[in-house]
């Protein structure tokens, strides 16, 4: 490959958002979930810039398994995983700017059969950083960035070639089972047979270890999961008074869930004008924010399944708290 057709390949970003989609997204959301009881608020507008912020600081802390967990692995297995799934299309949904689609990248790379990177993320800016410093350190491989909702927009990924689809980080846990369900059926929907999907899912572990990575000493989590609050504050004029709640995390043994809350500790009166909603919280009352499943290996073999998929290989770290299942579409 020249300079010449290194320069030829400019990454592409396709916008399937409005740009006014998050603030219209937000109003509903608000309004079913803040409205309605028991209140809840997706987990989705905890990354703002700050929400951002404070969650690298998450994956830093030595509670926080999950994140050394499925970098442990993906150092071991990268390039079994490239091999594995004879991808020449790498999809990331939620992409980022990680270090582990990096880590990937280098590994389908190294085998020398990718030829075209797609990452998915609904922040067109990380988007567009993302993109050209992949198009840089990857001159040979296209970048078809798409800035969308990994929940609406796969029918828009790219076709073609043999795709493997990354989602990573044990987000799919955010999503109710009725949801991943959902999911999982509009991947497999779009995929060919012999494309693939690697999946990274936290396990079911001793509860106090569970507990710990969710309230960590520090309160970074806490802050985490109260920004929620502000963010409504901030594009929806509200009045939340931060300081009058409280952060509750807890395991859900049933459901083999966290379950993340804010506490009302006093009554209030909370005023929503951007979604034209005024809300009465009693003393006691909760705000769940964010549920974050835990899996077991036949778990998520029945639910890739169900959905048309056959895993391939499971791979998990020496203590067995996090795995990556490659599967692929029957
Ligand atoms: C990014 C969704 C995987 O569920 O563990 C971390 C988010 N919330 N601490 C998780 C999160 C609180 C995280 N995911």
């Amino acid at each position: 490959m020249t300079a010449a057709d290194n320069s030829t390949r400019k990454p592409t970003v396709e916008v399937l958002l409005e740009s006014d989609w998050a603030a219209g997204s937000l109003v509903a959301d608000v309004r079913r979930g803040l409205g309605t009881v028991p209140r809840s608020l997706p987990p989705k507008w905890l990354y703002d810039d700050h929400g951002s912020q404070l969650f690298d600081r998450i994956t830093k802390l030595p509670e926080y398994y999950p994140f050394a967990r499925e970098h442990e692995i993906l150092t071991r297995h990268a390039a079994d995983i490239a091999e594995l799934s004879g991808a020449t299309t790498l999809v990331e949904l939620g992409s980022g700017t990680s270090e582990k689609t990096r880590m990937l990248l280098d590994a389908f790379d190294a085998t020398g059969q990718l030829q075209r990177f797609c990452p998915v993320d609904v922040s067109e800016q990380t988007l567009r950083d993302a993109a050209a410093a992949v198009a840089g350190r990857h001159p040979g491989v296209e970048v078809e960035a798409i800035v969308g909702d990994f929940t609406l927009h796969l029918a828009h990924l790219p076709r073609g070639g043999r795709r493997m689809v990354a989602f990573l980080g044990g987000t799919i846990g955010n999503l109710y089972v009725e949801e991943r369900r959902a999911f999982l059926g509009a991947l497999a929907d779009t995929l060919e047979p012999g494309d693939s999907l690697l999946l990274g899912t936290d396990l079911v572990k001793d509860a106090d270890r569970l507990i710990a990575a969710y309230n960590d000493s520090e309160g970074v989590t806490a802050a985490f999961v109260r920004n929620s609050l502000t963010v409504v504050n901030r594009e929806l004029g509200a009045d939340f008074d931060l300081g009058d709640f409280s952060y509750v995390p807890f395991w859900d043994a049933t459901m083999e869930r966290m379950d993340l809350r804010l506490r009302a500790e006093v009554p209030q009166h909370v005023r929503v004008p951007g979604a034209d909603l005024e809300i009465d919280l009693a003393a006691g009352e909760e705000i769940r924010v964010e549920i974050s499943t835990k899996f077991r290996r036949h778990g998520i073999a029945e639910e890739l399944g169900e959905a048309g998929f056959e895993v391939t290989r499971t791979f998990t770290d020496d203590a067995e708290d996090f795995a990556l299942t490659l599967a692929t579409k029957v």
